[in-house]
């Protein structure tokens, strides 16, 4: 089953009358349950490639399907709409309001969908057990502030999850977070893929990257060429990961 496909995107922007085409012809499918990284030189277009399949912003032309359905044929209410109840996003920068505690972050997504008392005292089972697989339940009554870089990720990706999305979207969701909340959040994202979310994630780090199933090279707004590692199981072979794709980006001039 695919859950996108891009084919023939482009991207264009014009700056000062200038014209930089920043994706320049993708054909793209992401099948079910994939985990999907996408590398690349700063630059290359690949936080723009993340926003045009996920409808957070129009492609210049080209089209993208999500399960089948055209984005381009949404209203920007369709969109919001699609983006909020089937697709999660984590981002560098860990977009959460100071004033709500570590636990409303979490839960404001799904309280936007959610319509009745019932639902809302679903949203909070849903959201304690997020919390509790992704062990960040005691910060629930945290200030965003007092909690360490890698639980306030954590929290952001608790947050992805709350709708139950078929896929997330993450641009550097470890660029600004040292080695060892690396791991934990990418030990997450492995999880959450196993248990059958759809993943597709931009990085710079290798590491982050070795532990995806399938990695893409972008350069100059093109999919230059990508490589299959095979689904992440355990720390066992992150060695033999790591070689094979980094003599691979070499290859590439990375
Ligand atoms: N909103 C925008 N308006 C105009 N140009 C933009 C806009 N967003 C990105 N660009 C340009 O598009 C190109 C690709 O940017 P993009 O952010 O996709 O790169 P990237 O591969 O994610 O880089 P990095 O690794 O540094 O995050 C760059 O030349 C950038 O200047
Ligand atoms: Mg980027």
């Amino acid at each position: 089953m695919e859950v996108l496909k891009a084919e023939h995107l482009c991207k264009t922007y014009i700056v000062n009358k200038r014209q930089n085409n920043v994706l320049r012809n993708i054909n793209l499918t992401i099948r079910e349950n994939e985990m999907v990284a996408v590398m690349g030189p700063s630059g290359s277009g690949k936080t723009t490639l993340l926003y045009t399949v996920s409808g957070m912003d129009r492609a210049t032309a080209g089209k993208v399907s999500f399960f089948g359905r055209e984005l381009m044929d949404l209203s920007a209410n369709q969109m919001s709409d699609l983006r909020l109840k089937e697709m999660g996003f984590v981002f560098q920068q860990m977009y959460v309001l100071k004033n709500l505690s570590v636990y409303d972050n979490i839960i404001l997504p799904a309280y936007q969908k959610a319509g009745s008392k019932k639902e809302r005292q679903a949203v909070n089972e849903r959201a304690r057990k997020l919390m509790h697989k992704l062990g960040i339940s005691e910060t629930a009554d945290n200030a965003v502030t007092e909690v360490s870089g890698g639980q306030l990720q954590r929290a952001c990706i608790c947050r992805s999850l709350i709708n139950a999305p078929k896929i997330i979207f993450a641009d550097e969701p470890t660029g600004a977070l040292n080695k060892q909340n690396s791991i934990e959040v990418m030990s997450e994202f492995n999880r959450i893929n196993e248990e059958g979310t759809t993943i597709m994630l931009v990085t710079h780090d290798m590491k982050v990257a070795s532990r995806c199933e399938r990695i893409l090279y972008i350069e100059d707004g093109v999919i230059r060429d990508e490589m299959h590692l095979g689904k992440w199981r355990d720390a066992s072979d992150q060695g033999a990961r790591e070689r094979s794709l980094n003599d691979w980006l070499m290859k590439l001039g990375w």
